[in-house]
This record gives structure tokens, sequence and C-alpha cells, in this order.
């Protein structure tokens, strides 16, 4: 199966135009040479997002998120590098059928391999055994909770047996007992038998849609077995980790701009019952580094939708702590006490669980009820500790008009006067409100630009324009003082080497940092005046400005290692005279900047 070569993927880039990729998505408005729209990656309210038809590629001067087409399926849609480009050679009718691309986000470990076919393989008894006879009350259990057979497809639900089946088939298959131990399905024992038997079986994917595990639930009335059983945690199979339904919702999740989080598994499956497919669980367990991590390369916006009863709302508290401090938007929907997504249906019907999600609340809205209903307001002291409690909360809103909605509200609950509010508020709001550290190193960076480092800046511009620039570059300087900009200039030497013409969307392919890609696309956004001019209908180059940036950074380098040698000279010198001298010469050279 050959790999995807360099020039078919440059094929496949220029099979489409970014500006006709881009506007499937988001509506474009011509400015100039380029068209703009807001920005999807950052909370944006003015077109910050530029496309380039010239230059096929896009970026945002906010939050800097740029590249080409491929770089842009990949943010926007949430796809692996490779998915991008097979969906680009679909729009492209780019035939790739002989490279057979395996979407599969990572190559899988080698050593792992037997773990994931034989829970490929489980998943495909359990499902088949739940279409049989034996599976018979099994699924009528599952219809009596209204889960028909198409959820039974989606959610691949199946039955395990009350006899050892796995152990049997993995058996057949050559496997050997360490290895049906290892997957966790097995336990050791003489022969060995199943972990899980007669119960409903829910497969748990990893984040790339591998099973990884099993969730087994009772069905019968049963002594005293818990109702769920999970898969213990294995080579493959990180708890912790676990987002059951996240392989799923990328797309609708960016349909709808948020995921749900809910309890338990069954409640992402009432939800998708009532049509609502953007939803994740999980599944009982707190909030961990994990889950975060997922969550992130999914969205910015969360709506928690954890049980009505107080485990889940303090657990949605605890939540909203953990959310909000890794910068999430967090929406709050709050079910009737003691329900979870799952009854709310069974009970009220689709229409009241839609309903539902669309009155979301602010995290205060719901910290706010929270407290007021364990509050004895007849009690000064207790109201005393509720004040002081939502005060505090009402100073971390940064919207004025908010913080003013709720103040009034405190104020009705309360009785206290608003006067009194605003005073026990500015007390901590002084303490709170730090400029926001993303603008200071902001404009610490802008500072830093020296002139040195905007010659080579300007440089690698030119160069992106113009061969004869870098090999210019090449012979004359051969490196750069910043350490990205000197392999981004070891990039573009190399690049052509291979290519007479440079084609920036085809030179950030081969590059993985990203952070490396987002530094060539500000360059190439840059605006400098054009080397190259029509003059009475021949074309004149300007290279003058071009010698006098080399000589410029060859200046900088120069003073670079005079300083150092002097630095060391300084070291080695105990004579005071001599010592006073150099130190004159190196404050000399730093004047020289
Ligand atoms: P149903 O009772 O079938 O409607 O499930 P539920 O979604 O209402 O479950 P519940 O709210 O009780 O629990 C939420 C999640 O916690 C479940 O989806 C499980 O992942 C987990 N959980 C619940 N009970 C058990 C248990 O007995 N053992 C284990 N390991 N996990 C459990
Ligand atoms: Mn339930």
């Amino acid at each position: 199966m050959p790999r995807l070569s360099d020039e078919k993927i440059t094929e496949i880039r220029q099979s489409v135009d970014i500006v006709d990729v881009v506007g499937t998505y988001l509506p474009l408005s011509k400015k100039g040479r380029n068209y703009v729209t807001i920005c999807p990656f950052h909370d944006d309210t003015t077109p910050s997002m530029s496309v380039s038809p010239e230059k096929q590629i896009y970026m945002c001067f906010v939050c800097h998120n740029g590249g080409n087409v491929f770089t842009f399926l990949k943010e926007y849609l949430k796809l692996s590098y490779i998915q991008a480009v097979k969906k680009i050679a679909e729009i492209g009718r780019v035939d790739i059928s002989e490279y057979q691309i395996a979407t599969e986000a990572k190559p899988v470990n080698k050593k792992f391999e037997p773990l994931y076919r034989m829970h490929e393989e489980a998943n495909k008894i359990y499902s088949h055994y739940l279409q049989t006879k034996s599976g018979l009350a099994a699924k009528e259990y599952l219809h009596h909770r209204d889960i028909d057979d198409a959820v039974i497809d989606a959610f691949e639900i199946g039955y395990s047996l009350p006899q050892s089946i796995l152990v049997k088939s993995f058996g057949n298959m050559g496997y050997t007992q360490l290895e049906m131990v290892q997957s966790g399905l097995v336990i050791e024992s003489k022969d060995g038998y199943d972990r899980f038997v007669d119960r409903i079986m829910f497969p748990l994917h990893d984040q790339d849609g591998r099973v990884v595990g099993f969730s087994g639930r009772i069905f019968k009335d049963s002594k005293n077995e818990a109702k769920y059983m999970n898969s213990p945690e294995s080579d493959i199979f990180i708890k912790g980790d676990m987002l059951y339904n996240y392989h799923r919702v990328k797309e609708t999740v960016r349909k709808a701009g948020f995921v749900i989080i809910c309890e338990g598994f069954m409640d992402v499956i009432a939800l998708y019952r009532a049509g609502i497919e953007n939803a994740v669980a999980i599944m009982g367990t707190a909030l961990t580094n994990g889950h975060i991590k997922a969550l992130r390369r999914l969205t910015k916006t969360i709506y928690l939708c954890l049980d009505g009863d107080n485990a889940g709302r303090q657990a949605t508290l605890k939540c909203i702590e953990i959310l909000e401090k890794q910068k999430f938007q967090v929406r709050v929907v709050e079910l009737p006490v003691n329900s979870d997504p799952d009854e709310l249906l069974k009970e009220k019907g689709k229409e009241e669980l839609q309903a539902m999600l669309k009155e979301v609340k602010m995290p205060i809205a719901f910290h706010m009820n929270y407290y007021y209903e364990q509050t004895n307001m007849q009690n000064y002291e207790d109201k005393k500790a509720y004040l002081e409690r939502m005060v505090n909360a009402i100073g971390t809103l940064k919207d004025e008009i908010d913080r003013e909605y709720y103040i009034e509200i405190l104020e009705k609950q309360t009785g206290f006067s608003k006067q009194i509010i605003y005073n026990s508020l500015s007390k901590i709001t002084n303490q709170l409100i730090v400029p926001n550290p993303e603008t200071v190193t902001y404009v610490r960076n802008k500072q830093l630009i020296d002139k040195y480092r905007q010659a080579e800046r300007n440089l690698l511009y030119y160069m992106l324009e113009e061969r004869e620039v870098s090999k210019r570059y090449e012979k004359q300087l051969g490196f750069m003082i910043d350490t990205v900009y000197n392999i981004i200039a070891s990039y573009i030497v190399d690049y052509y080497r291979q290519h007479f013409v440079l084609e920036i969307a085809d030179l950030i392919n081969s590059i993985e940092d990203e952070k490396i890609v987002q530094s060539i696309i500000t360059i190439a956004q840059l605006s400098l005046p054009p080397i190259k001019e029509q003059e009475d209908g021949n074309v004149v180059y300007h290279y003058q400005v071009i010698d006098d940036y080399i000589k410029m950074i060859k200046e900088k380098v120069e003073i670079k290692m005079k300083k150092q040698e002097l630095k060391r000279a300084l070291e080695e010198t105990f004579d005071p005279i001599q010592k006073a001298r150099i130190l004159g010469e190196i404050i000399a050279l730093k004047e020289r900047k």
C-alpha cells in the first residue's frame, strides 16, 4: 500500500480553492485582495480572519491560527491531518483509492494490537448474541427502556451470555490466556472465564473510536451484584480519560457550538433519542485532566447536564470551578430534583428535555440557586454568609451588565441594600481586577522586535517570495539569530532545492511544529513593498534592500560574537584597570544596538 507522496498531497491541495473551502463553513466578505470573516477559533467580534486566494492560506490576526486548507479543516472540523487530506481529495475529486488511507489517527502500537482485536471481536460477539434467542430477555429490557433497534445499532449495544463465550472464541483465534487476561475481558483461573456474564453490554471507545473496554448492566432483579460493571484498566483502557461517546460527537459539537456533559451513558443515549447528539458522559466519575485535554480539542463551550440529586449538584459546582479555571465557557442545565436526562425523557417527553437544554443557566445563577435553597434567610448569620459567598461569585463576573443583574437579585433575596453589596464588591474586586496576562505579553513581545529581528523577519518574507533572495541568504549569511527564524530559513532553502517557485500553502505541509507554521503564515501576511517591479515592460528587482538586511544581520552577529569574547576576557582578567576597559567596551557595544 503506497503512502501519499509530497507530490500527491500538493496535487490534492491544489485541486481546491481555499476561498471555496473556508466559504462553505464561514461567510466571507471581500476586502481588498483578501476575504475576511469572524474567526471561529477565538471569541471574535470583528472579522479578524483573513483568507488569501493568492497565497491559498488563511490567518487570524488576533489568535494567530493560520495555515492552508488542510490546517483549516483540521482545526475547524477537529480532524487528523490525514483525514483532512482525504476530505479535500473528496472535494477536489482527486482519486486516492489506490492509497487506502487508514483514517485511524495514530498508528496502533504493535504490542497492543491483540488487545484491540480481542475487543473488536468481543464487540461483534456481544452484538450478535443480543439478536439471538438467548438475548431475548436483554432485548426486552432495552425495549422496555425505549431503546429500540436503531439505537442499539447506533451505540453497538450487545449481550454477554451466561457462559464464557469469549474464552472459547479467543482460544480458537489463537490467543494465549496471558493475552486474554491482559485484555481485562477474561479472568485468570485454570481455564480462564469471561468477566462479563449475562449482562447488557455497552462498548467503550477511545478517542479515536477503537473499542477498549465495556460496561455491562444487569437487567434482571439481582441479588447483590453491582448495577454496572466496567472493564478494568489495561494498556489500552485508561479510565480517567474515558468520555463515553467522545469519538462520535466531533461533527455535531461543531454544528451546535457546544458539548453536553452527562453523568451516565444512559443519559447520553436518552439525549440521542431526543435528537440531541452532542453529548458525552463522564461515567459517574470526577472531571480529570485527561477529560479536560480531550474537551479542549472539541470546543470551548460546555453545558453541564448532571443528575438533579444532591451529589449531581455538588459535582456540577466542582465541574464549574475546574472548567472555568481552564477558561471554558460553562452553562448549566438544571434538571428537576432527583431526575436525570433519561428519567426526564421517560416522564416528560422529548419536548421537555429539549426545552431544558434551551434554558441553560449561567454558572452564577446555578450557584445562587444552590446556596439559596440551603440558606435559612430568617437567620441573620446564615444570610450574611450567603451574601459574602455571592459577592465573591459576582466579583468574578467580567460583564458589567451581568454583575448589575445579579446584584439586584441578591438585594431582593437578602434584603441587604445595594450600597452594602457594592461596597463589599469593591473590596474584593480591587484585588481581583488584574490586567489580562495575554495582552501584557503581547505588548512586551512587540517591543522586543528590535530592528535586527525585524530584518530577519523581512528577509524571510522576501525569501518566501523570491527564489533569488533565498539564494543570496544561503550564500552570504546562512543562518539567523532568532532560533525560530533560523529554522524557517532552512525550510525555505530546502524547499527551493526541490521547487522553482515557492507555494506557502505547500511549504507548510511538511512542517509538523504548529508554532513554526503559524510564524510562517504571520510573516507571509505582512505586506512589505515588492522588490520586483514592472518598468517599461521589463521586470526590475530591487535587491539592494535584501543586501542591506543581510548586512545588518551580519553586523549584529559580529557584535554578538565580540560581546561574548569580551565577557570571556572579563572573567579571565584580574587587573582592575583592564577590567574597567573591557567593561567600557561592552557598554559601548550595547549602545550600538
Ligand atoms: P441507569 O440506572 O441504567 O439509568 O443508569 P444511570 O445513567 O442512571 O446511572 P447512574 O446515574 O446511577 O450512574 C451514572 C454512571 O455511573 C453510570 O453510567 C456508570 O458509568 C457509573 N455507575 C453507576 N453505577 C455503577 C456501579 O455500580 N458500578 C460502576 N463501576 N459504575 C457505576
Ligand atoms: Mn438513569
